[in-house]
């Protein structure tokens, strides 16, 4: 009996081990990933949210997106106010009925593989990918976000 308790609480403790070291973050999986396949166009060059809405045209015809190349206004794609947004731009679609990816889906690689594997670790990140915006989503959902600087 005694052993089997020892037993467990080293698979607990290895499995603590396992899961810290896998832990993503922001500083160490998503901004190499955004700084090479997002930041050119969301980068030092890009207005605040707000103030790219003032004139989404003349940004979207220089290509230029809104920005958000810190930790802090990027989370603002997650949680708020711009809840869900970063979750609805760069899913792959494939849980929805009509198969669509977002429009920043492309962006994550040049290759399907590569575009997955960026999903991938974008979704780890977020902990839990919710593409609801701020009048639907729930405290519970907003508690399961994980989004680690
Ligand atoms: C070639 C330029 C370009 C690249 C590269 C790019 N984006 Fe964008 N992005 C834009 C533009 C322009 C818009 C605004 C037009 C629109 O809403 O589609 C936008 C919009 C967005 C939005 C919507 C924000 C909102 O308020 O709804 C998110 C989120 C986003 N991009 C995330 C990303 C991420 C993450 C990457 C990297 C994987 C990326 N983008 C790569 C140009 C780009």
């Amino acid at each position: 009996m005694k052993k089997q308790m020892i037993g467990l609480v080293m698979i607990a403790f290895a499995w603590g081990v396992q899961t810290e070291a896998a832990e993503v973050t922001w500083q160490k999986d998503i901004k190499p990933i955004f700084d090479k396949q997002c930041a050119s166009c969301h980068s030092t060059g890009s207005p605040e949210h707000d103030e790219f809405s003032k004139d989404k045209k003349k940004w979207i015809d220089k290509s230029i997106g809104m920005r958000m190349d810190s930790y802090s206004l990027l989370v603002s794609y997650v949680g708020w106010p711009q809840t869900g947004a970063l979750i609805r731009r760069l899913d792959d679609g494939s849980g929805k009925a009509d198969k669509k990816a977002g429009n920043m889906y492309e962006h994550l690689g040049d290759t399907e593989a590569m575009r997955k594997a960026n999903l991938d670790t974008f979704k780890a990140w977020v902990g839990n990918w919710n593409p609801k915006r701020w009048k639907d989503i729930t405290k519970d959902e907003l508690n399961a976000l994980k989004i680690k600087y």
